[in-house]
């Protein structure tokens, strides 16, 4: 099987440049847009201080957003010279881990902001000049999506930091996320057929190096949860013992429970008869109908033993996502090739929390589940592996040197994901213990082989399970 098997054609290619030019302006302004509102509603102080030894100070993300921006589309593409090459080497994130950075002598955040405005404003000028076609790294706008999809990935990470920092909220709380109409006639799991598809892609444009090239995969028939595994169930887990009987995890998992004294996802919080949950600084009540979020993934590998499943694998994953099994082609995303929009997906911090399971019909995978793309970053079983034909592009410190058996693959991306980064095909990954970023999970069967016809999928309420 061959990138023909992509429905996606290289769209790039069919767009015009001026079209492109003013694509990639747009995705540039919204990813600062956005930088803009993380870093300006909080006082210098805050900007400054380390909020959690897992995490940046919020200065150092925006200076190392410029950095890597004025590395790749100044210096790189516009063959421009350094503008304080000095500094490059305190926003070198493999330099210096997060741990440290408060130590640097970083820019301060007046300085990082007019070095991240100068930058962009050159950068705009060598897009005006720069056409899309010659050189690998412009062809498709590659390089300047490379960039949108960095700035929108720190501005996760820099979301996360807000998750960790204690006081007041900052964050206006957007409307919440549409419930689901028809959540109760859900069935519990959904098919999805035996037999190869294709995974990953060579032909979506800003795709990174991780997603290539298209291959074929063989997956045999399995069932996957219709909604990512709610609050609720996760509920039952912790009641039925889940966190106090090692035969639900594995002995690393079990070990890690033990020491780090684990027993409810990281923003929980027992208050007499119920569970409280604080994100952004509000504390409420644990809303049962929503996917459980800040496990880590042997949290998640746990649940899903006690619940007589396990996690799918990143092919399971992604031919859940992509798969349509009439026309036999592997989508952009679960809904088809259409960019997300406010109806597919649960994208871009518009909520700031994920929407109850069941959400977002429109956006359902042709095996009918939802919620694949955004709400909640899912935990898979896989580990971080190149696919066959892996080329490092272009620098090995995006994918390469992350590669084995340390991180695990996370898979569709959480509500805090950008829509230019949420496509059926990206690869996002950590450490098995890390609970801080936005992730939960759904469970998954392999489906019998011996049964004469398609065996039975499980019935029952999503938000009970
Ligand atoms: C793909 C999310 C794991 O944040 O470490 C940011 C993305 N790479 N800067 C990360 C990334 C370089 C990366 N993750
Ligand atoms: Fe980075």
């Amino acid at each position: 099987m061959t990138a023909s098997h992509e429905t996606t054609t290289a769209t790039a290619s069919l767009v015009t440049a001026e079209t492109l030019r003013d694509e990639i302006a747009a995705a540039l302004t919204a990813a600062r847009d956005r930088t803009a509102a993380l870093t300006d509603c909080v006082d210098e102080t805050d900007l400054i201080r380390q909020h959690s030894p897992l995490m940046s100070p919020l200065v150092w993300d925006l200076a190392h957003i410029a950095n890597q921006e004025e590395l790749w589309l100044l210096r790189d593409v516009g063959g421009l010279d350094p503008m304080h090459p000095e500094i490059d080497p305190l926003y070198n994130a493999f330099e210096h881990p997060r741990s440290e950075r408060p130590t640097l002598p970083l820019l301060p955040p007046g300085e990082a902001r007019s070095y991240a405005a100068e930058v962009r404003g050159r950068v705009l000028d060598v897009l005006e000049r720069t056409s899309f076609s010659g050189r690998r790294l412009v062809t498709g706008g590659f390089a300047f999506g490379m960039i949108v999809q960095h700035e929108q990935q720190h501005d996760e990470t820099m979301l996360i930091t807000h998750q960790l920092r204690k006081g007041a909220p900052v964050l206006t709380a957007p409307p919440p996320a549409p419930a689901p109409a028809d959540a109760i006639s859900l069935p519990a799991e959904v098919l999805v057929p035996g037999g190869p598809f294709t995974m990953g892609t060579s032909t979506e444009p800003w795709a990174l190096d991780n997603e290539r090239p298209a291959h074929a995969v063989t997956v045999p028939a399995f069932f996957i949860d219709t909604t990512p595994v709610t609050n609720a169930a996760y509920q039952a887990f912790i009641a039925a013992g889940g966190y106090d009987d090692p035969r639900f995890w594995t002995p690393e998992g079990w070990d890690h429970r033990q020491r780090a004294g684990v027993t409810a996802p990281m923003t929980w919080r027992r208050d007499g008869g119920q569970w409280l949950r604080t994100a952004f600084g509000v504390t409420e009540p644990v809303a049962p109908a929503e996917p459980v979020l800040h496990v880590s993934w042997y949290e998640a590998d746990a649940y899903a033993r006690w619940a007589g499943r396990r996690l799918p694998t990143e092919p399971e994953w992604e031919k859940a996502a992509r798969f349509d099994p009439v026309t036999g082609l592997s989508r952009r995303f679960p809904w088809g090739d259409d960019a997300p929009t406010a109806e597919r997906a649960n994208l871009g911090q518009a909520h700031l929390r994920p929407a109850p399971a069941g959400a977002y019909p429109e956006g359902a995978a042709p095996c009918g589940a939802r919620q694949l793309i955004g709400d909640v970053w899912e935990w898979t079983a896989s580990d971080l592996v190149p696919y066959p034909g892996f080329e490092a592009w272009p620098y090995p410190e995006y994918s390469e040197v992350f590669f084995g058996p340390e991180y695990k693959v996370l898979r569709g991306g959480s509500f805090a994901v950008s829509p230019a980064v949420g496509r059926a095909t990206f690869r996002n990954w950590d450490y098995p213990i890390r609970r801080q970023i936005f992730a939960g999970f759904r469970t998954a069967r392999s489906a019998p082989t011996d049964a004469g016809g398609p065996p039975a999928a499980r019935s029952g309420l999503t938000v009970s399970r």
